[in-house]
C-alpha cells in the first residue's frame, strides 16, 4: 500500500498552524487581532472564497490545477539531462529561479554541488539569474560546455535578465559544442513570448508554463519541477503535498483552512493594527530560500497602487526574510525592542534529518558545560521557542508553522499554502494579486533605454 493512501502517514505529515500569539488573548487588543475582527470579516472570506472558486473553475487560476497535472513530460526530460549532462544550469529571473532555488535548498545537501555524482544523485546545479557580470563569467568560466545542460525559464519569453544571460549562455555554448541546441531546453509559456518559437524552431526541447499560471505561482509548474527532478527530487510527493493542502483550503472556514487563516491574520494586522511588516523566519538553513520565494510571492502579488474598482489604496505589507538562530544576533533585536509593526511567521521544522549531539566536553566550564548531551536540533528548537516567548511578552503577534520533517510532501504543502493565502489575501484588500504593473513598468523603459522595437526611448540617451 502506498504511504499516500494511509491517512495515519498523511497526518503525521501535515504542516501545522498555531496562530495563538497572534491573538489579542496573547499579545492584548491593540497588537493582536480579536475574536470579533475575524468573526466579522466572514461575509468578506465567503465572498472571496466564492470568487476564487469561480475563477479557479473558469480556468482563469491555473495554479490550482498543477497538483493534478501529468508530470511525464517533465519526468522524461529530467531522465533526458539526468543521463546526458553533469551540470544543469537554470537561466531565469524572480518566478522563474526562487522557487526552483527554494525546493533544492530544503530538499538537497547543502554542499549538494561538492559531493559526487552517486552521493548527489543527479547533475549539479547552477543558476543565472541576476545579470551581474562577475557572478555569470565566474560561473560560466567553471562549467564545461560539453557537460552543462541549459534551462532558459521564463513565462513572458522576453525578461531582459533573463534573454541577456541567455545570450551570453548561447555564444558560451556555441564556442565549445557542436549542436548547441541539444544543450538546451526552453520552459516558457505555450503560445505567447519570443523564446518559444525560437526553441521551435531550432528543435529545442520544450516544457509549456501554463497560460493561466503567472511566474511567482509557477514553482508547482515545470519551472520548479524540471530542476527538482534533475536534482532527484520525488515531484510525485511534491504535488501530493500540494495536492493534500489544497484539500485542506477548499472550505472558507478560518478554523480549519491554514491559507485563509493566515490571510486573514496578516490583512488584519496589516489593517487594523499597525502591522505594515510581514516577517518570514524559519528556523533551518534549508527553509531560508523559501523565505525568499515567499517575500516575491507577498510583496508583487499585494503591492499595489490601486484596487479592483481603480482607486487609489497603495496595499500591501513589506514582507522581510529572516533566519533562526542566526538573525537572533541581528534582526531579533528589532523585532523585539523596535517598532511593534511586524506580524513575524516562525517556520519550525520538528525533526531534522541529520542528528547532531553535543559532546559532553568540558564539564568544568560553565559556558560550554551545559549545552553537553543536547542535541543541536533541540537548541534550534529551545531557541526559536524562546524568541517567540520573548516577543509574546513584549506584545509582539507571532504564528508559527510546524513542519514534521523536510520531505518533498512537505515543501509541496508550504508552496501551496502560501499561494492560496496569497491569493485569498488579494481579495481581502480588494486588488489584483495576479498582476504586476510596477514591475512591468520598469521592464518598459529599460527595452526602450536599449532601443527594443515598439518600446519609446523615455530615460533619454539610449541605453548601450
Ligand atoms: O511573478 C512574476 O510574474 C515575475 O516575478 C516574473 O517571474 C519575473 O519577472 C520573470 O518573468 P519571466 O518568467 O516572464 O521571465
Amino acid at each position: 500500500m502506498s504511504r499516500f493512501t494511509r491517512p495515519d502517514w498523511i497526518s503525521a505529515q501535515r504542516v501545522q498552524l498555531d496562530s495563538r500569539l497572534a491573538l489579542a488573548d496573547a499579545v492584548g487588543p491593540q497588537h493582536g487581532v480579536s475574536a470579533q475582527e475575524l468573526a466579522d470579516l466572514l461575509p468578506n472570506l465567503r465572498s472571496v472564497h466564492a470568487e476564487l472558486g469561480r475563477r479557479r473553475a473558469s480556468g482563469e487560476l491555473g495554479f490550482y490545477q498543477l497538483p493534478g497535472q501529468d508530470i511525464t513530460p517533465v519526468l522524461e526530460a529530467a531522465n533526458w539531462v539526468r543521463d546526458g549532462f553533469d551540470n544543469f544550469l537554470l537561466v531565469g529571473i524572480g518566478g522563474s529561479s526562487l522557487g526552483p532555488k527554494a525546493a533544492h535548498a530544503a530538499l538537497r545537501s547543502p554542499l549538494y554541488n561538492l559531493l559526487s555524482r552517486e552521493e548527489r544523485g543527479g547533475p549539479r546545479l547552477f543558476l543565472l539569474e541576476n545579470i551581474d557580470p562577475v557572478t555569470v563569467s565566474a560561473v560560466l568560466r567553471h562549467l564545461d560546455p560539453a557537460r552543462t545542460c541549459v534551462n532558459v525559464v521564463s513565462k513572458s519569453g522576453g525578461t531582459a535578465e533573463t534573454a541577456a544571460n541567455y545570450l551570453v549562455a548561447r555564444e558560451w555554448l556555441e564556442k565549445s559544442v557542436q549542436n548547441p541546441r541539444e544543450h538546451l531546453i526552453a520552459t516558457t509559456d505555450p503560445a505567447n513570448g519570443d523564446l518559444r518559437p525560437l526553441a521551435e524552431r531550432e528543435g529545442w526541447r520544450t516544457l509549456p508554463i501554463p497560460p493561466d499560471v503567472g511566474g511567482r505561482f509557477s514553482q508547482l509548474a515545470a519551472v520548479g519541477l524540471l530542476p527538482a527532478a534533475v536534482c532527484g527530487i520525488d515531484i510525485a510527493e511534491l504535488l501530493a503535498g500540494a495536492h493534500d493542502m489544497d484539500l485542506r483550503c477548499a472550505t472558507p472556514d478560518l478554523d480549519t483552512n491554514p491559507a485563509y487563516r493566515l490571510a486573514a491574520l496578516h490583512y488584519l494586522a496589516d489593517t487594523r493594527h499597525g502591522k505594515p511588516m510581514a516577517v518570514m523566519m524559519p528556523y533551518a538553513d534549508g527553509l531560508r530560500s523559501l523565505a525568499d520565494w515567499f517575500v516575491q510571492l507577498w510583496a508583487e502579488s499585494l503591492g499595489k497602487e490601486r484596487d479592483l474598482s481603480g482607486k487609489i489604496v497603495h496595499t500591501g505589507q513589506t514582507p522581510l526574510p529572516a533566519l533562526g538562530a542566526s538573525d537572533q544576533h541581528s534582526q531579533v533585536q528589532l523585532f523585539v525592542e523596535g517598532p511593534n509593526d511586524k506580524l513575524i511567521t516562525f517556520l519550525r521544522v520538528e525533526h531534522f534529518a541529520e542528528a547532531v549531539q553535543i559532546p559532553s566536553l568540558h564539564g568544568d566550564v560553565g559556558s560550554l558545560a551545559y549545552l553537553g548531551g543536547a542535541t543541536l536540533e533541540r537548541l534550534l528548537n529551545v531557541e526559536q521557542a524562546a524568541t517567540e516567548a520573548v516577543l509574546r511578552e513584549r506584545q509582539r503577534p507571532t504564528l508559527r508553522l510546524t513542519v514534521p520533517e523536510l520531505n518533498p510532501f512537505a515543501m509541496g504543502q508550504l508552496f501551496f499554502l502560501f499561494e492560496v493565502m496569497t491569493a485569498f489575501a488579494g481579495g481581502l484588500y480588494g486588488i489584483n494579486a495576479f498582476d504586476q504593473p510596477g514591475v512591468e513598468h520598469g521592464k518598459r523603459l529599460t527595452y526602450g533605454a536599449f532601443g527594443r522595437a515598439g518600446y519609446p526611448d523615455l530615460m533619454g540617451g539610449g541605453g548601450k
